[in-house]
């Protein structure tokens, strides 16, 4: 366990009073309306995800619901079943001109693909993988940015069986090739760019890049989207257009019957050692928990025009942009860029034109609005909107209400979901027709959902004592392990308490039992909702020929919620001085993306550490955040932290 205390303060929490029940016009209309489904799931859990599960279509039935030695989970085994055609052809007869994706790029361009349309070029990009070779079981990976080429290559490798892994396309050169092998990706879908804040991302370059160290990548299918606007080189044999090799793909393709437990897909995340870890999904749990999460949390409807901010490099895409709300039926709108561009109010201008009924997002958007002002949505008819979610990060009071206020104009239920990459789906949340809301409180956990807080001994803690947030009983969507090392997996989730999936999260219950997080309590830190581990910064930071140490940590920061801050000592002979910082700064970036750009770096003659020389972060945490420092007595050097604690402080102060 690391020596790191929760970030948001329990004491802090308890302050907030203020109640919201669901609107009466709201909870009349909700897909859950019968407070009695959380006694019925808890009764008989298996046969509540059944009942879901009945809902989809297997080409052959399951023979139990689950199969459970710990830690390795098998849902509905024997079962046979294909996501793919579920979240498509399932809807074909009712819903083949519904729109399915209501797509729009950054510079304004528009696509509306129904189910019909979604459909045929899922099958004509399974039908091109299956023509470069790619077969059961064989992985791809995919550094698209948010077009609709995305979901299509997602949905056509589950339609065949081949496990996607998609890299978020901030991620750089090295984070993809690093993936692409562990995972031994034989093809890359990539585009030749994408928009970001009228630029163009470099995407095939940085692949052209990444591939020269993959050697299992065979081919590179690239979507033109950027067009004229960046030059890119094509390698003969190796990389080919998308669309050439659409315009001759076949339409007819029949989806896999694919084994429950089949690998979907693998999501690498971040942990607190090591490189991250690639999370494994599999099929029939992952569907049952997503269409059934996707439907209760946001309470979709068929003609509702649902929208997730999200990027479908992280899990939230995967799970409520690219499977659950396609297995719902649903319409959903898909957005390429920033909410910055052209102007700060992108987001509220989408909402009005398409009439988004749910919005789910992230409380580090939602502080950045609050930043920008209540003028930009202001601007727009944001009256379509019925239901809010939030998240990634825990959501703090004053941003939640801002969001109910500004945005839901006080008639929208927020739903603030606590989940993980490893989780697959929600796990606590509201459901919103039946739960008072607590800003700032994730509320419950969902029906069929075991939750605890608990002490260091793994005893369950009384009501508003801190602990850790643990999980006692397994959920359908629950990841499978870490591709490639079942020791990591039992090692990092079911070994600091007995029988508990341990979450790494903070948390606490209040005496009606609602669950309040308080952020990771390991060393991996929340970045504008972007998990990083401090260990794959200083990684990055030490590869630098100049480094000789360094030492990560995260800070808290009102807008991301949490900044990188970096202590650096520097190799004999290298001075601090001109521009070591964005030197250091860039080469972090280039290592692993933007999203790892430290926001400080302090340059120190030694760090603090214990006689075992293990460098004693907390400490570092109380000097970068102001605090009086904690205790000293088990450093090696205490001068070298009061030394530390008072240059940090002349910095700051220049
Ligand atoms: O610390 C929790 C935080 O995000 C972590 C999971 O990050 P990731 O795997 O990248 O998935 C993010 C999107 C599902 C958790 O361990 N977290 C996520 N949602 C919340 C949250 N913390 C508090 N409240 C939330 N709603």
């Amino acid at each position: 366990m690391a020596d790191r205390a929760p970030e948001r303060t329990i004491e802090a929490l308890l302050l907030e009073a203020r109640r919201f029940d669901p609107p009466e016009a709201f909870r009349r209309q909700a897909v859950l309306q019968d407070p009695r489904v959380y006694d019925q799931a808890a009764k008989d859990p298996e046969g509540f995800w059944a009942s879901y599960a009945r809902e989809l279509h297997w080409f052959s039935p399951w023979e139990r619901v689950l199969d459970w030695t710990l830690p390795y989970a098998k849902w509905f085994p024997g079962g046979r079943t294909n996501i793919a055609y579920n979240a498509l052809d399932r809807h074909l007869a009712a819903r083949r001109t519904k729109a399915a994706i209501i797509w729009e790029g950054e510079p304004g361009d528009e696509r509306v693909l129904t189910y019909g349309d979604l459909h045929r070029e899922v099958c004509k990009f399974a039908n091109v993988l299956k023509r470069l070779g790619v077969r059961t079981g064989d992985r791809v990976a995919i550094y698209l940015p948010m077009i609709p080429e995305l979901p299509i290559a997602m949905l056509a490798c589950a339609r065949i069986g081949a496990p996607h892994t998609v890299v978020f396309g901030g991620f750089s050169a090295e984070s993809l090739r690093d993936r692409m092998n562990d995972a031994k990706a034989k093809v890359l879908v990539t585009a030749d760019g994408g928009w970001r804040r009228g630029k163009v991302l470099p995407l095939k370059r940085n692949c052209d890049e990444a591939v020269e160290g993959a050697p299992s990548v065979e081919h590179v299918v690239v979507v033109r989207r950027a067009g004229d606007a960046i030059k890119i080189d094509m390698r003969e044999g190796r990389d080919l257009w998308w669309h050439r090799l659409m315009a001759e793909a076949p339409l007819a393709n029949e989806a896999e019957p694919l084994e429950s437990e089949h690998l979907l897909y693998i999501l690498y995340t971040s942990g607190t050692t090591g490189k991250p870890k690639g999370i494994v999904h599999t099929t029939g749990g992952y569907m049952v928990g997503t269409y059934a999460t996707t439907k209760w949390v946001f309470d979709l409807k068929d003609e509702d025009v649902f929208w997730c901010t999200a990027d479908i490099g992280w899990v939230t895409g995967h799970s409520y942009i690219v499977y659950g709300p396609l297995l719902n039926g649903a319409t959903e709108v898909m957005y390429e860029g920033t909410p910055d561009f052209p102007d700060k109010d992108r987001f509220w201008a989408i909402i009005e034109k398409y009439r988004v009924n749910v919005l789910y997002t992230a409380p580090t958007a939602i502080r950045t609005f609050m930043k920008w002002g209540p003028e930009f949505p202001a601007r727009h008819d944001l009256s379509s909107l019925r239901l809010l979610g939030t998240v990634g990060e825990p959501i703090n009071p004053e941003a939640w209400i801002w969001y109910y206020e500004h945005i839901g104009k006080k008639r929208c239920p927020v739903v603030d979901t606590w989940w993980q990459t490893e989780t697959g789906m929600i796990l606590i949340s509201p459901l919103p027709g039946l739960t008072t809301l607590k800003p700032g409180s994730a509320t419950r956990p969902l029906p069929g959902i075991a939750a605890e807080v608990v002490n260091e001994r793994g005893q369950a803690v009384g009501a508003k004592e801190g602990g850790y947030l643990v999980l006692t009983r397994p959920w359908p969507a629950m990841l499978r392990g870490i591709y490639g090392d079942p020791e990591r997996y039992q090692d990092q989730y079911w070994s600091r308490f007995p029988n508990m999936y341990f979450t790494g999260d903070g948390a606490k219950r209040d005496e009606e039992g609602y669950f309040w997080l308080l952020g990771r309590v390991d060393d991996v830190i929340n970045v504008a909702g972007h998990r990083i581990g401090t260990y794959e910064v200083e990684s990055a930071l030490v590869d630098h020929p100049s480094v000789a140490e360094a030492a990560v940590i995260g800070i808290e920061h009102d807008v991301k919620g949490q900044a990188i801050a970096a202590f650096v000592t520097l190799k004999e002979g290298n001075k601090p001085g001109g521009d070591a910082v964005d030197t250091l700064k860039q080469h972090v970036v280039k290592k692993i993306g933007a999203l790892a750009r430290p926001e400080q770096i302090l340059f120190t003659s030694e760090l603090p550490k214990t006689r075992s020389g293990k460098i004693m972060r907390r400490l570092l945490r109380d000097i970068a955040e102001g605090r009086v420092l904690g205790d000293t007595t088990t450093l090696a050097d205490p001068t070298v932290v009061e030394a530390l604690k008072t240059r940090y402080e002349e910095e700051a102060g220049s």
